[in-house]
């Protein structure tokens, strides 16, 4: 019998963040006094040096990584999406750590995707990086995607469901009758992971699970009939002014919610049935990737001026794939930290925290059950996990 999942352990201070701070203090001092001293060289030099730790800081993932010794590779992992954005940078990442020897790329576009598998090339010496054709508009491909890898008869350790589209002007709908961001985002990686749990659990120990990690967003803050705790209608039909009208927003975020509720129901069956999985969800923060390729107006450059590069929007799930921190389960993090989602946590953004009104929650347990019903009942699934 297997023992349930561990609790999730708030994670431990950053003592290099600390020290990173004091030291940056210093350093600025340092340059006033410099300047002073009318040596411009010297502060040339100085600034230089201040730049380089304040940019080049490592996350924790990546601290961590450079002060433990190299485990021998052997994990093999799974990430939707990984054409570009977040996904490519978390390849990237995976390959680099040293610990996966086997990396399956799904995705949709096998050109854009076989591209980056090129370019991570130099840094996946050891680690096999393989296409899987999947499109996640369709739940038929999802089904061949799920087969193809059960037939390479394979454990997984690590699942990572990212692959996402981003408030679409009009409401589309996909072959399965499903409203797009609805099925894309959160219906084909439910399907996904309930196809694919014998292959996790394969891999996973008592003493290192295997991992389900959902990208997330900040949006799920965004009001939607799921935040307050209505799933009768998750695909948005209603027409303007109804309660179940489609918006752009309200549709990625009710697809965030999903992926977040979705996570903290799996996470409860999993340790109620003993499996040796974990699950978590995660918001990666604002970064310079092409999700914005939907919007009518892009995101104001200075916002922009402020967001993560990928490889940074990458550092949560890395953390997560690849580090003790993500042997906990059922939990929701921000920025390498255990956070709090809609109806305890505070979005990070003004416009959504605006949105998340009182009523709102995401930690309603009956919400839960009523949406993995729900979502069991579109993808077609009988039994689930
Ligand atoms: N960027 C941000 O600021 C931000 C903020 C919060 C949360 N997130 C979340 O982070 C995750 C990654 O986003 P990103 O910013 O890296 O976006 P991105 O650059 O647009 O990448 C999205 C990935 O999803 C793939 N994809 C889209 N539709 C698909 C479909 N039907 N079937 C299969 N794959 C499909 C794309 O493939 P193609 O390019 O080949 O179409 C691409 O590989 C998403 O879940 C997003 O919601 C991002």
């Amino acid at each position: 019998m297997v023992a349930a999942a561990k609790v999730v352990a708030p994670p431990a201070v950053r003592p290099w963040q600390t020290s990173r701070t004091l030291e940056s203090h210093r350093e600025i001092r340092a340059c006033h006094l410099d300047q002073h001293q009318s040596s411009r060289a010297r502060s040339f030099r100085r600034l230089a040096g201040l730049l380089s730790t304040v940019l080049v800081a490592p996350s924790r993932a990546r601290a961590a990584r450079a002060t433990q010794p190299r485990e021998k590779a052997n994990k093999i992992a799974l990430i939707t999406g990984a054409s570009t954005g977040i996904g490519k940078a978390t390849a990237q990442e995976l390959c680099r750590s040293n610990m996966y020897s086997r990396i399956i790329l799904a995705g949709h576009n096998e050109a854009k995707t076989k591209a980056a598998m090129d370019e991570m090339g130099p840094v996946a010496q050891t680690t096999e990086l393989e296409y899987l054709p999947l499109g996640l508009a369709s739940f038929k491909s999802v089904r061949q995607a799920a087969k193809q890898f059960q037939d390479m008869n394979l454990p997984l350790h690590t699942l990572i469901c990212n692959a996402a589209v981003m408030a679409l002007p009009q409401r589309q709908v996909s072959a399965d009758g499903n409203e797009l961001q609805l099925e894309v985002n959160y219906l084909s990686h439910f399907l996904l992971v309930n196809l694919l749990m014998p292959q996790l659990v394969k891999a996973g120990t008592d003493d290192d699970p295997a991992r389900i990690i959902s990208v997330s967003s900040s949006a799920h803050f965004v009001r939607s009939p799921l935040a307050f705790g209505d799933a009768a209608d998750l695909n948005l039909s209603g027409g303007e002014g109804d309660r179940y009208a489609y918006y752009p927003w309200t549709a990625y975020g009710q697809s965030k919610l999903a992926q977040v509720m979705f996570t903290y129901e799996l996470a409860r069956r999993l340790k109620a049935r003993g499996l040796p999985v974990v699950a978590n969800a995660l918001d990666p923060g604002i970064v310079d990737t092409e999700l914005q390729r939907y919007l009518p107006t892009k995101a104001p450059s200075a916002l922009m001026k402020l967001s993560k590069t990928p490889d940074r929007g990458a550092d949560t799930v890395v953390l997560l794939a690849t580090r003790d921190a993500g042997r906990g389960s059922g939990g929701y993090w921000v920025d390498e930290r255990l956070s709090e989602s809609l109806g305890r946590g505070k979005s990070p953004m003004p416009m959504n925290a605006e949105l998340a009104v009182e009523g709102t929650t995401s930690y309603n347990e009956s919400t839960w059950t009523e949406l993995w019903r729900c979502s069991s009942q579109l993808v077609g699934l009988e039994t689930t996990i």
